[in-house]
């Protein structure tokens, strides 16, 4: 199987020379990294992503951390584009699952990305309240749980099992912190991975041998000690 790369991204001049790359094949982004990217109002800001991307995917995050509030957003964001995802995260701030809603606007068809999902145990809970037609993006945090020491290769595999019987659930390696993790997602069967721009720039170079990466190791000290001057 293949392993689809999307970009994670907020900034619109990326968006738009990553949009053009044919590796790209969707976009995610999120509330951190569009206020990263300078985004002050919300709205024109994702309609704008939107205006550059209109054949790939974009999951649009809803900030709202109440049920009545987020699914207004939901609603709201579903009618900015075709290839909208909203994207809801697993639990609000408070801890709180998000079934009832992720529930309901799987019930009117609206295609959905469950963000900061970490657990099987949280796909699982996902798969009970969704149908089996409607698109659902299952994003697991993986580079976020390694930085807190947890394995979560564990969870992809019971993750991606769970969802075999579903063919319109896609599990989405996310939070990703290096080049391999490609390899990895690929290598686990996730359906999708999503990437920073900088890191795909360096998928796009795979292929050095070990031995051509020696010699540039080596290379690139022999550069920084000429450029420091340095004497013994
Ligand atoms: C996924 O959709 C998120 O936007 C993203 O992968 C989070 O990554 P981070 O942990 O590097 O912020």
């Amino acid at each position: 199987m293949k392993t689809k790369i999307f970009c994670d991204i907020a900034e619109l001049d990326k968006i738009r020379r990553f949009n053009k790359k044919k590796i790209v094949k969707g976009f995610t982004t999120n509330p951190s990294l569009m206020r990263k990217a300078g985004a002050k109002d919300y709205k024109s800001y994702s309609q704008k992503i939107l205006k550059i991307c209109k054949n790939k995917p974009v999951s649009l995050e809803v900030f709202a951390d109440e049920y009545n509030e987020m699914k207004i957003q939901a609603l709201k964001i579903n009618t900015w584009a075709k290839n909208v995802y909203v994207k809801v995260p697993v639990v609000n701030s408070k801890g709180k699952f998000m079934g009832k809603i992720i529930r309901e606007l799987n019930n009117q068809k609206i295609k959905l990305n469950i963000t900061a999902v970490y657990t099987a145990m949280q796909t699982q809970k996902i798969l009970k309240v969704i149908d089996k037609k409607t698109k659902v993006i299952i994003s697991i945090f993986a580079g976020r749980a390694g930085d807190a020491g947890k394995d979560p290769v564990p969870e992809f595999i019971k993750s991606i099992s769970l969802a075999k019987r579903f063919k319109n659930v896609e599990i989405l390696w996310a939070s990703v912190r290096e080049p391999y993790n490609y390899l990895q997602a690929k290598q686990l069967g996730c359906h999708v991975i999503t990437v920073p721009p900088s890191t795909i720039e360096k998928i796009e170079k795979f292929g050095e041998t070990f031995d051509m990466l020696t010699v540039g190791t080596v290379k690139n000290f022999l550069i920084d000690s000429k450029k420091s001057k340095f004497k013994i």
